[in-house]
C-alpha cells in the first residue's frame, strides 16, 4: 500500500472506534457466476487484512457486522455455510490474535447460535482475554432492536427488584444496559458495497457517528480503501449540535 497516503493520516485525530458493516459477499460471488458462499469465505480475507490495518494505525475498537438477527431468515443452507465458516476462521485466527495483542469481544444475541459455534467463541473470548491491544467486537446474531429491548427488560426488571430507582434512569443507565456497555460509541462507520442504510446496526451508539459509503463490495476492500475513509474522517467538521464558532474556542483551549 502507499506509504504516502498513510502518511496523510493525521494520528492525533485517529478515530478511536470504527464499526463497519462488511456488506457485499453475496453480490461479488455472484457478478462472477459463483456461489454466495464463495463471496462470504473471500469476505474473511478483508477481515483479516482490516483487522490488522486497524491494530497497526492504532485504533482502539473495530466492531465488524458479521451477522444480523435477520439474517437467520436467508436461506439455510447459507445460514449453515456461514456458521461453519465462523467456528473455522475462529478457530484459525486466536493464534493470531494473539500474537498480534488483540482481544475478542462478540455483541449479539448468542443463545441463538449453534453449540459448537457458541463453544468456539466462548473460548476465543477467553483465550484473548489479556490481550491489550486492539479490541476485535463481533456483531454475531446481533440487531439494534433486540439490543435495545434486552435492555429495557433487564432495567424494567431491576427496578422491579428494587435495584434500581426508575426516576433515576438516565442516558447512563440506558448505556449500562447494552450489549456495548464497555466500548465507547463509534466515530466512523462505514458500510460497502453501496448500501445506504444502517440495516439494524448500533441505532443509539451511532448517534454522533461519521457515516462513510463506499461502492467497493467487502471482499474488495483493502488496506487503502480503510485509509480513504480514515482521512475522509478527518476532513468533516464534527459540531455535536454546537456551532463552529464554539468548536473552534474549545480546540484553541486544548
Ligand atoms: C454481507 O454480505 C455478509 C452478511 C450479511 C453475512 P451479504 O451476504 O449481505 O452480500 P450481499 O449484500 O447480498 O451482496
Ligand atoms: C447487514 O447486511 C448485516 C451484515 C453485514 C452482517 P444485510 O445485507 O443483511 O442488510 P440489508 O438486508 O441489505 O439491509
Ligand atoms: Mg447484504
Amino acid at each position: 500500500m502507499q506509504e504516502d497516503l498513510i502518511g496523510k493520516i493525521n494520528k492525533a485525530r485517529m478515530p478511536r472506534h470504527i464499526a463497519i458493516i462488511m456488506d457485499g459477499n453475496g453480490r461479488w460471488a455472484e457478478e462472477q457466476g459463483q456461489d454466495r458462499l464463495y463471496g462470504h469465505y473471500h469476505g474473511v480475507e478483508s477481515v483479516r487484512i482490516i483487522v490488522e490495518g486497524c491494530a497497526e494505525l492504532g485504533v482502539e475498537y473495530l466492531t465488524l457486522y458479521a451477522f444480523s438477527t435477520e439474517n437467520w431468515d436467508r436461506p439455510q443452507k447459507e445460514v449453515e455455510g456461514l456458521m461453519l465458516l465462523f467456528v473455522d476462521t475462529i478457530r484459525k485466527e486466536v493464534p493470531i490474535l494473539n500474537k498480534n495483542n488483540i482481544r475478542l469481544r462478540v455483541i449479539g444475541d448468542l443463545s441463538l447460535l449453534p453449540k459448537d459455534a457458541h463453544k468456539e467463541l466462548h473460548e476465543a473470548l477467553e483465550m484473548t482475554s489479556q490481550n491489550t491491544g486492539l479490541n476485535l467486537i463481533l456483531a454475531l446474531s446481533y440487531s439494534s432492536r433486540w439490543e435495545l429491548v434486552n435492555a429495557v427488560k433487564h432495567i424494567a426488571l431491576d427496578v422491579e427488584k428494587g435495584t434500581l430507582q426508575a426516576a433515576n434512569v438516565n442516558q447512563q443507565t440506558l448505556e449500562q444496559y447494552l450489549a456495548t456497555s464497555e466500548f465507547p460509541d463509534p466515530e466512523l462507520m462505514i458500510r460497502t458495497s453501496g448500501e445506504y442504510r444502517i440495516s439494524n446496526f448500533l441505532l443509539y451508539q451511532l448517534a454522533y457517528a461519521e457515516l462513510y459509503f463506499t461502492n467497493t463490495r467487502w471482499p474488495d476492500f483493502r488496506k487503502e480503501n480503510l485509509v480513504e475513509a480514515i482521512l475522509d474522517f478527518q476532513g468533516r467538521n464534527r459540531r455535536f449540535g454546537k456551532t463552529d464558532k464554539q468548536i473552534e474556542e474549545e480546540t484553541a483551549l486544548l
